[in-house]
């Protein structure tokens, strides 16, 4: 029933006006599914390769298409993400890139769920999932993601002690409504950066400061604990030898000092990327140090590879995995690296990337596999995708 009839590739817009890569499927007994790859712009050095969109899509029409046709059910997940691995023949999707390689595979997902009839989470392994995961809201952007902001990436609202995800998405755009507030009170006229958090001239420090105000004001209103955390997207600060920020320039012992003492401070919840991606001493440091108390999130170290989480438990580095399905170039891929992580004690958080689209496949990932969390913004259509799908699988499944 669900043998793979017909793919189709093009060049779709993403939210920065990006060209990305969308595959449909089509399978015999007339399933559809559609998947469109997002884009980062802090990639990770070790992430599968994302290649110009009309490359990608040319090279997965003539290596990957003619082995899935007539040949593969989309039924088959492992099959379909294999024979793209296959078709790829690379380690990297260097050949038909991860951007066409994650396209497809979660356009053969959402077909197989369809001729099921199932909702994607279903099909993907959620059926006794009770729990939704809880959104991690960026509200305060800067590094790669907005010029003349913070060093920081990403300043984030973690809305702990919400009864539900619904509850949990609207305290987010409270506090970002309310950051918004405060951040003009003092003077600044703030932009938005790529994931629509606010962009302003501001000192970390003094980031942190506004969210914990705007976080406890919210949080009053609520009635229920909204936690704090960061994504620092180190590398981008990291020159090889020192992390760059604009005030100072810290050793690598110093930048575990400086993050381990903000997690006091601040009394972080959540740290993500605090320190360089090939860095798994340093985070086997910082993880002794405060990862009883905090989650500490690798994404860039991960990127979503079932081998580096592996090599990342043996070190002790981090004690959660950041997953992001086109940093491995499939769905499969993606699972591996949450069943790496859980085996290890490890928690998944499943991510959306800067640059995104309507596909809402992220937030049935995250509710498959029981993900804790779900990092995919605060306000803007292609955040709100998510987190509307998410509120319906909520209210659907109690
Ligand atoms: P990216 O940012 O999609 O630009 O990599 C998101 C993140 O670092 O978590
Ligand atoms: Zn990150």
């Amino acid at each position: 029933m669900t043998l793979i009839t017909d793919v189709r590739l093009r060049r779709v817009l993403d939210s920065r006006g990006d060209a990305t890569v969308e595959a449909d499927v089509r399978t015999e007994s007339g399933g559809f599914g559609r998947g469109i790859a997002p884009s980062g712009a802090s990639t990770g050095e070790f992430e599968a390769v994302e290649l110009p969109p009309e490359e990608a899509v040319a090279a997965a029409r003539e290596h990957a298409v003619p082995r899935l046709v007539g040949e593969v059910h989309a039924g088959n997940q492992r099959e379909v993400d294999s024979v793209l691995r296959g078709a790829d023949g690379t380690e990297n999707f260097s050949e038909i890139g991860a951007n066409s390689a994650v396209a497809v595979s979660v356009a053969a997902a959402k077909a197989a769920a369809d001729v099921l009839g199932a909702p994607l989470f279903h099909h993907l392994g959620g059926t006794f999932r009770g729990e939704t995961p809880v959104p991690l809201g960026n509200v305060i952007g800067g590094g790669a993601h907005a010029a003349g902001s913070t060093d920081f990436q990403e300043f984030l609202a973690v809305p702990v002690g919400a009864p539900s995800a619904v509850d949990a998405a609207f305290a987010n755009a409270a506090v970002h409504e309310t950051v918004g507030d405060l951040l003009r009170e003092r003077g600044h006229d703030p932009n938005k950066g790529d994931e629509g958090a606010w962009a302003a001239p501001l000192s970390d420090a003094a980031a942190l400061e506004v969210l914990a105000e705007a976080t406890d004001r919210v949080a009053d209103e609520v009635g229920f604990e909204i936690g704090t955390g960061v994504d620092v997207a180190a590398t981008e600060l990291y020159d090889g030898e020192a992390y760059r920020h604009t005030d100072e320039v810290r050793l690598e012992a110093e930048q575990t000092e400086y993050v381990a003492d903000l997690v006091e401070e601040y009394d972080l919840v959540y740290v993500e990327d605090p320190l360089d991606e090939a860095d798994f001493e340093a985070y086997a440091e910082l993880t002794e140090r405060v990862g009883d108390r905090t989650v500490v999130c690798g994404d860039d170290l991960f990127v979503t590879d079932a081998d580096r989480v592996r090599r990342g438990v043996e070190a002790g580095a981090a004690n959660a995995v950041l997953v992001k399905p086109n940093q491995v170039g499939t769905l499969s891929g993606a699972v591996d690296a949450v069943d790496a992580a859980r085996e290890a004690g490890y928690t998944p958080v499943v991510s959306h990337r800067s640059g995104e689209t309507e596909d809402t496949t992220i937030a049935h990932l995250a509710v498959a596999v029981g993900a804790p969390y779900l990092k995919t913004g605060a306000v803007g259509g292609e955040r709100t995708a998510k987190l509307n799908e998410l509120i319906r699988i909520e209210a659907d499944a109690t």
